[in-house]
């Protein structure tokens, strides 16, 4: 493609200090893993960052740090990527899906409080392509009800809630380090919390159960554990986008504005909502057009890598008639949204003058279909 839907940002220092990585010969949970974890707990003003190999086991070691399991539900989004399900599931917790909100896409928190149980144990939302929940909500229906808030913010990294970054609000907040992420490890996650004791307990568990006062190796184990850790090779390259973040969101930030400009005034183009007292990551820049897949051939028969937004969960056989899933609420605002929602090319090195491509494009492909 001309103009990909994502291009990686690797700073200079990148080659540098994987390279050092690979020389020292110390390849998983060395000193480049704790630097990349304090680099990030600093910039988000959160207590506790742990590395992991994955935002899906993020989220289901989170899970499993709280105790839920067989007889727990968790209340979720229909309108997301499958790992978020996928990580209830493997808990053997029942995930229970509710519709999204029609203007940020995020979980509707009215459908949620509909759908609570007495098995109820927490609730997943999605920070959906980087929108920030509306904490002051959750809050209240987490004290209501009594519940765990474990956020999906695969997408939201470095996004903001009334002057604070996300990561700090809910009770274990996991992000991703996909490629198609803002900051990105070729694969990885991290879980964010405020809490020293489940800090603990997520690095012994990731780390095959080992305890991490051990100080006998005949009772080194303590717990069951998983090998979820991320290699210090890949946290070098994190470590790398750390020194540059604030270069790199300023950067996002502004070519998100500009195609906010472009876009505002075009025929058949809805614009994404942010929601209110919140800063977007812009991890996605997603507009809704209709005829969306028509929309975004034309897009790609130019050389402009238009994607889909993300899925409905609703729609898939993995998740119908699954004995660990229930569907609540009607999924009218998730549908309208896969059916409508068109993500467009945004990358750090992106320039004006692709990007002016990308919204011409976009204007001729819905002016075509409007005809
Ligand atoms: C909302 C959401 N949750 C979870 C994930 C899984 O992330 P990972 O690939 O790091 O496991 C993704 C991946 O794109 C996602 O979009």
């Amino acid at each position: 493609m001309r103009i990909p839907l994502i291009r990686p940002y690797l700073p200079p220092r990148t080659k540098e200090l994987v390279c050092g990585v690979l020389d020292s010969g110390f390849y998983v949970e060395g000193p480049m893993t704790a630097r990349f974890e304090q680099l990030v707990a600093d910039y988000l003003g959160v207590a506790h960052v742990i590395a992991v190999d994955s935002c899906t086991d993020a989220l289901e070691i989170s899970l499993r740090c709280l105790g839920i399991g067989p007889g727990n539900e968790v209340i979720t989004s229909d309108y997301t990527f499958p790992a978020t399900l996928q990580s209830i599931i493997l808990t053997g917790a029942t995930a229970v899906v509710v519709d999204v909100d029609a203007r940020s896409m995020n979980i509707d928190l009215e459908a949620v409080e509909a759908a609570i149980t007495p098995a109820t144990k927490a609730v997943m939302p999605v920070a959906t392509f980087g929108n920030p929940l509306e904490y002051r909500r959750l809050e209240r229906l987490k004290q209501k009800y009594g519940l765990y808030v474990v956020e999906d913010a695969a997408c939201a990294f470095g996004a903001e809630y009334r002057g604070e970054k996300v990561g700090i609000q809910s009770d274990l907040t996991s992000f991703s380090l996909h490629p198609r992420k803002f900051i990105t490890t070729a694969r990885g996650g991290m879980i964010t919390t405020e809490k020293a004791k489940w800090a603990e307990w997520i690095r012994s568990y990731k780390c095959f159960g080992k305890g991490m006062q051990a100080t006998r190796a005949d009772t080194a184990f303590e717990q069951m554990g998983a090998n979820a850790m991320l290699p210090d090779v890949l946290s070098a390259m994190g470590v790398a986008q750390m020194e540059f973040v604030d270069e790199m969101l300023a950067r996002r930030m502004k070519l998100a504005r500009r195609y906010l400009n472009l876009l505002q005034d075009v025929d058949g183009v809805c614009l994404p909502e942010t929601v209110e007292g919140g800063n977007h990551s812009m991890q996605s820049f997603c507009v809704f057009v209709d005829d969306r897949d028509r929309v975004m051939s034309a897009m790609r028969n130019n050389g402009i890598e238009a994607q889909i937004g993300t899925y409905a969960m609703h729609m898939h056989k993995a998740f119908l008639d699954n004995e660990h899933v229930r569907f609540e609420s009607s999924m009218s605002n998730s549908r309208w949204a896969f059916d409508h929602c068109l993500s467009l090319p945004l990358y750090h090195e992106m320039t004006d003058a692709e990007q002016d491509d990308v919204v011409d494009c976009l204007e001729s492909a819905v002016a075509s279909k409007n005809t």
